[in-house]
């Protein structure tokens, strides 16, 4: 069976595979121009971030190392709390270094938020953000994002990362999750 086949668990498609190939495309021209001569760390937050960390590090010119961070928001139920617990930390120092998080999607933003204010704390050069999507309409708090892919509608989606119950993240497009999925 093809790995895609979950259209019945899929109600439509937002990104279809070649357009997240140009979005991503787009993103990595924008990030060499802005690092040109400067070596760059790119950290993917676990796990949802792992495909566009494959796929836009691998679409970067610049001097690239990759780490990796996983995080997980206290509190019950879909919505993050904003209080943040790391659970697995950069092997890196981050002193003096250009640091951009990858992250596949800015819901609230107080993951991001967080994680921003806790990376700069460690004393890089700079820390930036580049998301592969935003929901503009759920924005609990203002966070500059250097680099967004695509804005999207304040609805849950999965695919390129993104999971409901840890599924469909090996799905090579982002939809929404068909209504009966949930019940
Ligand atoms: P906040 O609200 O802190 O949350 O910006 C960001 C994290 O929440 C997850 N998230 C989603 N995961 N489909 C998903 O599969 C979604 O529509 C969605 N919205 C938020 C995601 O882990 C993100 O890093
Ligand atoms: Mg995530």
């Amino acid at each position: 069976m093809d790995a895609n086949d979950v259209s019945g668990d899929i109600d439509h498609v937002l990104l279809s595979k070649e357009e997240i190939q140009a979005v991503v495309k787009d993103l990595a021209e924008q990030i060499d121009r802005d690092y040109a001569g400067r070596d760059l760390l790119v950290v993917g937050v676990l796990k949802g971030a792992v495909m566009i960390m494959a796929d836009l590090a691998r679409a970067l010119h610049s001097h690239v190392t990759m780490d990796w961070m996983a995080v997980s928001s206290y509190g019950s139920g879909t919505a993050s709390s904003g209080v943040v617990r790391i659970l697995k930390d950069l092997d890196t120092d981050l002193m003096g270094k250009d640091v951009l998080i990858v992250e596949d999607i800015i819901d609230s933003g107080l993951t991001l938020s967080w994680l921003l204010s806790n990376l700069r704390s460690r004393g890089p050069a700079s820390v930036e953000i580049c998301a592969l999507l935003r929901k503009p309409e759920a924005a609990k708090v203002e966070i500059d994002v250097r680099y967004i892919g695509r804005d999207i509608p304040n609805e849950f989606v999965v695919g390129y990362g993104l999971d409901f119950a840890e599924k469909y993240r090996n799905l090579d497009f982002v939809g929404t999750l068909a209504p009966h999925v949930y019940a």
